[in-house]
Formats: C-alpha cells, structure tokens, sequence
C-alpha cells in the first residue's frame, strides 16, 4: 500500500515537473505591445531566448537595466522581473526615454551598432506575425 502511493507521488511529481517544463518551452515570440493603449503596428518578433542566444548576449542587465538615483547604470544588478513599462511611461522623463524610444533605442539601438539585425520597421513590425505565433 504503502509503495504504491509512494509511486503514485512519484508519477504526479513527474507529470507536474513535465507541465512546468513544456510551459517554459512557449517561449517569447515577440514583444507584448497591449502596453500601449492603441498599438498602431503589430508586435515587433522578438523570440527572447532563440534572440539572445544567437547574439551572444548573457548579460540580462543589457536590456533589464537598473539605475541609481544619479543615473549611474548598476553593473551587477538587473531588473528582468519587471516590464520595460513599468519604469518607461508614455513621455521622456527625468532622462528617461519614453517606452516608444526605449524599445526603439535599445533594440534598434543595437542592431545599427553592430551592423546586425532589423532596422527597416517592417522587419521588426512584421504584418505576419500572428501568423508565424500559430504556425510554432
Ligand atoms: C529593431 C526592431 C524595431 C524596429 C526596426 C522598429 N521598431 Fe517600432 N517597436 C519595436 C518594439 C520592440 C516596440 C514595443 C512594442 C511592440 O512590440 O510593438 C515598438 C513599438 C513601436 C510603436 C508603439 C506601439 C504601436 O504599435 O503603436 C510604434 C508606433 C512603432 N514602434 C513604430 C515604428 C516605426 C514607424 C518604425 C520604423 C521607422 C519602427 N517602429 C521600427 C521594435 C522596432
Ligand atoms: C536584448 C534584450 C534582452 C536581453 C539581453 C534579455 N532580455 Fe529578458 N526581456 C526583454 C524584453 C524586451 C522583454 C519584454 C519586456 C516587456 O514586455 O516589458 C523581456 C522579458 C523577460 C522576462 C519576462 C517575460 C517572459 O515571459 O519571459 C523575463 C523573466 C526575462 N526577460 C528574463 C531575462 C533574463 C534572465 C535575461 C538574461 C539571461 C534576459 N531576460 C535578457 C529583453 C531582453
Ligand atoms: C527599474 C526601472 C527600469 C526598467 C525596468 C527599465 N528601465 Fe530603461 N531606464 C531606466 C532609467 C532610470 C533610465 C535613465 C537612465 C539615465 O538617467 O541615464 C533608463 C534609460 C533607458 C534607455 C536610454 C539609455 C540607454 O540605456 O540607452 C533605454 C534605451 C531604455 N532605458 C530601455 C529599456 C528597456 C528596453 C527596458 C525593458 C527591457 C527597460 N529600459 C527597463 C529605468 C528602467
Ligand atoms: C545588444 C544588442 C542587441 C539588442 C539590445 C537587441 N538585438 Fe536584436 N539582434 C542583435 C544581433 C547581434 C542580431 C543578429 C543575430 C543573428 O546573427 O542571428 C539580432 C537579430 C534580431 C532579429 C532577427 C532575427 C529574428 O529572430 O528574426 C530580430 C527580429 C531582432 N534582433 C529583434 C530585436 C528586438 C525586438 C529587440 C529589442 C527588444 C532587439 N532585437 C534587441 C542584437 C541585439
């Protein structure tokens, strides 16, 4: 009896774990843009870990920043649990771009930095979006 519902607990463990697992696997297509009240385009692709991994970038505070008071970027800390929207309001403030610019800056930021990655909007905005979310 006793062995039994040892392997039941075990079973359900197994299940829950492979839930969670399957769950972390439907990662990030692109970025969610029902921030804005009325998004004019539609979400830029952006598969963060695919992205991130194919640009060598492992420092999370690259994009998840956090500063001091002054403005000093804190180099050994990062703000990944929360949203850009949370700190970027709909205008510039205190020197910080509004969250339109910030994306724009950052991600486009990058690419003509590097000579890598979209720059045009229709490659960031991709009118197919919706459909390439349905199609993974
Ligand atoms: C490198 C990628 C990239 C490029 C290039 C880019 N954008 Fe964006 N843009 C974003 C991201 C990320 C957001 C945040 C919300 C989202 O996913 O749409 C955004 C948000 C926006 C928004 C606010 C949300 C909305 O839909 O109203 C507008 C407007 C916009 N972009 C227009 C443009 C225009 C116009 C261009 C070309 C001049 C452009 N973007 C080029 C990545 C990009
Ligand atoms: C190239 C920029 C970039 C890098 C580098 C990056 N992220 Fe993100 N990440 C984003 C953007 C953009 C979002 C969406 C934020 C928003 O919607 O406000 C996001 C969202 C997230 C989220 C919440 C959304 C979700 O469902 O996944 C987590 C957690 C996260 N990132 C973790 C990390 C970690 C951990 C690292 C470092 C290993 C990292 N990120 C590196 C750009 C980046
Ligand atoms: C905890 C608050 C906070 C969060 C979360 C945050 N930012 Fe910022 N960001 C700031 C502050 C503060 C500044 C202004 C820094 C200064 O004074 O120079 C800034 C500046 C910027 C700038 C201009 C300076 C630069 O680094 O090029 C960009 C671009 C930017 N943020 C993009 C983003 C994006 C994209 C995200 C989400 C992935 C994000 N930020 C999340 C607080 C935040
Ligand atoms: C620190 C640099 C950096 C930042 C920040 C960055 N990218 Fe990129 N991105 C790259 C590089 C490098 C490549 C080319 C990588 C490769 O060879 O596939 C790339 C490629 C891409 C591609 C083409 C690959 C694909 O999946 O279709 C898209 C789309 C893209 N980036 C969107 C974004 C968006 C949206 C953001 C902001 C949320 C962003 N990037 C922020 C460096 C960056």
């Amino acid at each position: 009896m006793k062995k039994a519902a040892l392997a039941g607990t075990i079973v359900l463990a197994a299940l829950a774990l492979l839930c969670s697992l399957a769950g972390g696997q439907e990662d990030m297509v692109s970025v969610d843009n029902s921030v804005f009240a009325s998004p004019r385009r539609p979400p830029a692709v952006f598969r963060h870990e695919e992205h991130n991994e194919n640009a060598g970038l492992d420092d999370c505070s690259r994009c998840h920043h956090l500063y001091d008071e002054k403005g000093n970027k804190l180099e050994d800390e990062s703000s990944e649990d929360q949203s850009c929207s949370e700190c970027h309001g709909t205008s510039d403030e205190n020197g910080r771009p509004s969250l339109r610019k910030a994306f724009h800056l950052n991600c486009k930021g990058c690419h003509l930095e590097l000579k890598q990655g979209p720059v045009t909007c229709g490659s960031c905005h991709r009118w197919n979006t919706g459909q390439e979310q349905q199609k993974s």
